[in-house]
C-alpha cells in the first residue's frame, strides 16, 4: 500500500487520484499503514486524503478503482501451506504447486464474495487484483465482474526491464515477447525496433551470468528453451533442489515474513516508533531475502543491488489506473482472460500477456504461439485451477484432491488426498470442503 501511495504521490496531472480508502478486517494494521501513508504525504499539497475503515461496503461505495490484495488465513496460513507440503516431501510455495493450490482453495470464496459486493456497491469500478494466486483469484473474480478485474504481478516487468538492461535497451521502448500464466510465464523475445536483440543475449554467456534468471536457471538451460522463464519456474525445472532447499532452511519463506510481519506491528505499536522508516526497513529485508533458498539450491548468492529496488507493482497500478481513466495508452503485461490469445486454452482462462491498455480496458495483444513443452505446462496448471474454482463452487472433497493429484508437481494420488486431509485438518477457511 505504502509503494501504491508513493506512486499517487508523484501524480499530480489532471483526474489523479485524489482520495483513498484503506479497509482491513484489523484495526491495528489499518492505524499502522495510516501512519506510515500520513509521513509520505506530509509535505505534499496535493496529496490524496486517506481515511480507513473496517466495513468492506463503506469501502467499496462510490469507489472509481477497487484494489484488492488480501491474505486469507494470514502469514500463519502461509507457513502451514508450506510446512504441510514439505512434510509429504512436495513444493508448498505461495503460489505454486501444493502450497498454491491449498492458499488458493482457500482464497477464491472470499474473492468471490467481494466480487459480488464490488458489482453491487460499484459497478462501474475498475478492480486491480494483488491477491495470489493472482491469476486463479483474477478468473474467480472475472466470473462476476467480466472484464473489469485485471490481476497484476511485477515479475514479468521484472525480467523485462532485466533483460532490457543487460542488452542496453530501454525497458519503456521494448516490446517483450512474454506470455503464460501468473508465475509460469516465459520471455521469448524482445524486441527494440522491429529486432528480436534475445538471440543476441542468449549466445553470450557472461551477459546470461549477469543477471538474476540467467544465473538461477543457468545459460545452457536457458540456450535449450531458447527463451527466459519466469523465476517461478525454477520450481518446476530445478523442482528436486528447490524443495530440497526448502526443507532444509532454517524458516520457509511464510514463517520468516509471519515473524517479520508481528515485529514490524509491534514496533508500529509504540507512539515514536518513526513509521515510514520501519515501513521502509521492513521492505528492505523483504526484498534482500526473496527467493533465498531457490538462489541457494542454484548456489549463486545474493541479489543484485538493481533488483533490490521496488519499482514494479505500483508502477504497473498507476499505468494501468491513468491508461483507463485518462486513456492514456499503455502496453502493460497483465492477467486478463484469454479470448483468442493461446489457442490450447478457452476464452474465459486468465492468462498473463502483454496487453494495450485504454478506457475500455486492457485488451490482449497477440503473440507468438507457446511450444509443446509450455502448452503442457500451461494447461496442465490450467486444469488444476479448475478443480480449485469447482471445488470452491462446489464444496467437493472429490474437486479438490484432482486439483492436488493433476498438478505436475504432486508426484501421486495418495499424497493429494493426504495433503487434503492435512489442509482441512489445519485451515479453519477449508471448513466449506464438506462432501
Ligand atoms: C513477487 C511476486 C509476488 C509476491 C512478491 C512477494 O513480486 O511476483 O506475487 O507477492 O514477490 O513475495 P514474498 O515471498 O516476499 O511474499
Ligand atoms: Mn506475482
Amino acid at each position: 500500500m505504502p509503494l501504491v501511495y508513493g506512486a499517487l504521490l508523484g501524480d499530480h496531472a489532471e483526474g489523479r487520484v485524489t482520495r483513498v480508502t484503506l479497509f482491513d478486517l484489523d484495526e491495528g494494521r489499518l492505524s499502522a499503514i495510516a501512519r506510515v501513508l500520513a509521513e509520505q504525504g506530509a509535505g505534499v499539497p496535493d496529496a490524496p486524503v486517506v481515511t480507513a475503515t473496517t466495513d468492506l461496503d463503506e469501502a467499496l461505495r462510490g469507489a472509481d478503482f477497487v484494489f484488492s490484495a488480501i491474505r486469507v488465513g494470514g502469514l500463519d496460513g502461509r507457513a502451514a501451506d508450506e510446512r504441510i507440503a514439505l512434510a509429504e516431501g512436495v513444493l508448498g510455495q505461495e503460489t505454486v504447486g501444493a502450497g498454491g493450490i491449498a492458499y488458493g482453495l482457500r482464497t477464491v470464496p472470499v474473492a468471490v464474495r467481494i466480487a459480488r459486493r464490488i458489482a453491487e456497491l460499484a459497478p462501474d469500478a475498475w478492480v486491480i487484483n494483488f491477491t495470489n494466486p493472482a491469476g486463479l483469484v483474477t478468473e474467480a473474480m472475472s466470473r462476476i465482474l467480466g472484464d473489469r478485474v485485471i490481476g497484476i504481478c511485477d515479475s514479468p516487468v521484472g525480467l523485462g526491464r532485466r533483460v532490457a538492461r543487460i542488452l542496453g535497451a530501454d525497458p519503456d521502448e521494448a516490446w517483450i515477447d512474454y506470455v503464460g500464466l501468473n508465475h509460469l510465464g516465459w520471455l521469448r523475445g524482445l524486441r527494440i525496433d522491429g529486432r528480436d536483440e534475445l538471440p543476441r543475449l542468449l549466445a553470450d554467456e557472461e551477459a546470461l551470468n549477469s543477471f538474476e534468471e540467467g544465473r538461477l536457471f543457468g545459460a545452457e538451460w536457458l540456450r535449450s528453451l531458447g527463451a527466459i522463464p519466469n523465476e517461478y519456474l525454477h520450481y518446476y525445472y530445478f523442482n528436486r533442489e528447490a524443495v530440497q532447499a526448502y526443507r532444509s532452511a532454517e524458516r520457509t519463506r511464510g514463517a520468516y515474513l509471519r515473524d517479520q510481519q508481528a515485529g514490524f506491528y509491534q514496533e508500529m505499536g509504540k507512539p515514536d516508533t518513526p513509521a515510514l522508516a520501519t515501513w521502509h526497513r521492513t521492505l528492505a529485508d523483504r526484498e534482500a531475502t526473496y527467493m533465498a533458498a531457490n538462489r541457494e539450491a542454484a548456489g549463486i548468492g545474493e541479489r543484485d543491488e538493481e533488483d533490490l529496488e521496488s519499482g514494479g507493482y505500483e508502477k504497473v497500478a498507476l499505468a494501468l489506473m491513468r491508461a483507463v481513466a485518462r486513456d492514456e495508452r499503455a502496453t502493460l503485461i497483465l492477467n486478463v482472460r484469454n479470448g483468442t490469445t493461446l489457442a490450447a486454452l478457452d476464452a474465459d482462462a486468465v492468462i498473463e500477456v502483454p496487453c494495450l491498455v485504454d478506457a475500455n480496458g486492457a485488451h490482449p495483444l497477440s503473440v507468438s504461439p507457446l511450444p509443446y513443452h509450455a502448452v503442457g505446462l500451461v494447461t496442465a496448471v490450467k486444469a488444476v485451477e479448475r478443480e480449485v474454482l469447482a471445488a470452491a463452487e462446489s464444496g467437493s472433497r472429490a474437486s479438490a484432491v484432482k486439483a492436488f493429484a493433476l498438478h505436475p508437481l504432486v508426484d501421486s494420488v495418495t499424497v493429494a488426498r493426504r495433503l487434503v486431509e492435512g489442509y482441512t485438518a489445519e485451515h479453519a477457511g477449508l471448513s466449506y470442503l464438506r462432501h
